[in-house]
């Protein structure tokens, strides 16, 4: 597991400007005010911050961004960065800042000096966030012992602000994990050894089961089985049970497609960017960093995280097109391509979850089509819900951590494109609407009464890029939204 960067919270200290060594970050404002600690170092460099707020290049900058002053004379540190920031940023603001300084920070040591800025908790989670690297498998970088140097936040309220950070952190690692567990190939990270990382999550308090391939068949989960049969990796289920709310209340209940390489089976995907597909277990991850965050924060809530893992191969044993398999709810379905296996062991997991726990909501998770990737693009996750409270609940949540969610229609008249002309179904729709036939199937397995939220993260999960909290890869899109949101609508006061 990465570990994230340790981050104390200590007092305002303005004689440490001088002999604070890596990087030592102070605010002005986007008008140019210096702050105590940002007019200490001007003082200690002779005049470089008045000189930079007097520039052309900071009439253009914008609050969040920084601005770096190399080997600053007068100061023993390597680099001054100077934050654009309002004294009281909003919390997404004050994130953001921590972000630019999370980007720039690399192995140096970071003393922010925050000194009387509010939101310094939230300067800390951007931080957190943005200082990630996956670099479990380079050998390179493995060889450098040194640790990389941790963040000091000085603040004159150091001590709120520490205790605000807490539950922040905790959701920093439940990101950490979604992403690491997105990152590894899937060489490593095989059914067998996602069930072993979760099943460690019991010490921190999770209950974690996994039920193994005959007591899948036991239960008939006979269309998630046949996702997994070609591959000589097990299929299993994962439950994880979180019990910080009310005893015997009702939970909610969390779903991911945990599908840990998606080669398409015998509708084989072509090679070129094939390797992608190690993001397929996607929803999973997040299900996964959701819960640990959960655990970790020691959240007021009854949650259940269920995760389907199987590997989609070809094999002499694998299902073909055309084959017809029973679902646990005893519907049966005519598997026109073997590639649209993501929807086939979620249709299982959700309706086990629902005939086990009664959830008061179910939200499932899931990299489940390309087209959702060319309707909106790697900014947005398709959001389908059957009930509007929770739908707008989540998107609140979504919007108030900066992470983008975009509501798709649902519609009785999409579900002609699954008629099947031997089965009660077929699991492809045709290419028409490819994101809303496959939420309009995974429907077929949500009770009446069940509010329901599907989540499409296939654009969202791991992009080539950077985004605003993440370094290009996997981003952990999600862990924060489905926090907020419990925090929000489910936990007892
Ligand atoms: N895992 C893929 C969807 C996907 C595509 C995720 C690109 C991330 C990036 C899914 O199992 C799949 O193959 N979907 C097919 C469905 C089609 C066969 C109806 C697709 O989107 O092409
Ligand atoms: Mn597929
Ligand atoms: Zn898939």
């Amino acid at each position: 597991m990465s570990r994230l960067t340790k981050i104390t919270f200590a007092p305002l200290d303005l004689t440490s400007l001088e002999t604070a060594e890596g990087r030592v970050a102070v605010c002005v404002t986007p008008d140019g005010k210096l702050d105590q600690a940002a007019r200490r170092a001007n003082r200690l460099t002779r005049g470089a911050i008045a000189r930079l707020v007097d520039s052309k290049s900071f009439e253009a900058a914008k609050s969040g961004q920084v601005m770096t002053l190399a080997w600053p004379a007068g100061m023993a540190a390597e680099a001054l960065d100077v934050l654009v920031l309002p004294n009281r940023p909003t919390a997404l603001e004050a994130r953001k800042a921590g972000v630019a300084l999370g980007k720039l920070k690399g192995r140096a040591a970071l003393t922010l000096v925050a000194a009387s800025r509010s939101r310094a908790e939230e300067l800390a989670m951007g931080i957190a966030l943005r200082d990630y690297s996956f670099d479990a498998h380079k050998t390179k970088d493995k060889a450098d012992k040194t640790t990389p140097g941790g963040v000091t936040v000085q603040s004159t309220r150091w001590e709120d602000a520490a205790t605000a950070a807490a539950p922040l952190i905790a959701v920093a690692e439940g990101v950490a994990m979604t992403r690491d567990l997105v990152s590894e190939p899937a060489n490593v990270l095989t059914t067998t050894e996602f069930a072993n990382r979760l099943a460690e999550m019991t010490s921190l308090g999770l209950e974690v089961e996994v039920l193994e391939e005959k007591d899948l068949e036991k239960l008939g989960m006979r269309m998630l089985l046949s996702v997994g049969q070609g591959s000589d990796s097990p299929s299993k289920v994962v439950v994880m049970h979180w019990n910080g709310g009310k005893k015997g209340a009702a939970p909610l209940a969390l779903i991911g497609k945990g599908v840990v390489f998606d080669t398409g089976g015998i509708s084989l995907k072509p090679a070129s960017g094939m390797e992608d597909m190690t993001m397929d277990m996607g929803g999973a991850g997040v299900v996964a960093g959701t819960m640990r965050a959960l655990a970790l924060r020691k959240a007021k809530a009854n949650v259940v995280g269920l995760i389907g893992l199987v590997e989609n191969m070809p094999s002499g044993n694998a299902t073909r097109p055309g084959d017809v398999v029973a679902s646990m709810k005893g519907d049966t379905v005519e598997i026109i391509n073997t590639d649209a296996e993501g929807r086939l062991v979620l249709g299982d997991v959700m309706w086990y979850a629902q005939e086990r726990f009664s959830p008061t909501g179910m939200i499932d998770l899931a990299t489940l089509t390309g087209a959702i990737i060319i309707g909106l693009g790697h900014d947005n996750a398709g959001v389908f819900s059957n009930d509007d409270v929770l739908c707008d609940g989540f998107l609140k949540a979504a919007k108030a951590e900066g992470e983008g969610a975009w509501r798709m229609p649902l519609g009785e008249s999409y579900d002609k494109q699954l008629k099947s002309k031997i089965a009660d179904m077929k699991n492809v729709g045709g290419r028409p609407a490819g994101s809303i036939t496959a939420a309009q199937f995974l429907q077929r397995f949500v009770k009446d009464g069940t509010p329901w939220i599907h989540l499409d993260i296939a654009g969202v999960a791991s992009v080539k890029s950077e985004t605003p909290y993440a370094p290009s890869g996997a981003t952990g899109w999600g862990v924060m939204a489905l926090n907020r949101l419990v925090q929000d609508q489910f936990e007892a006061d």
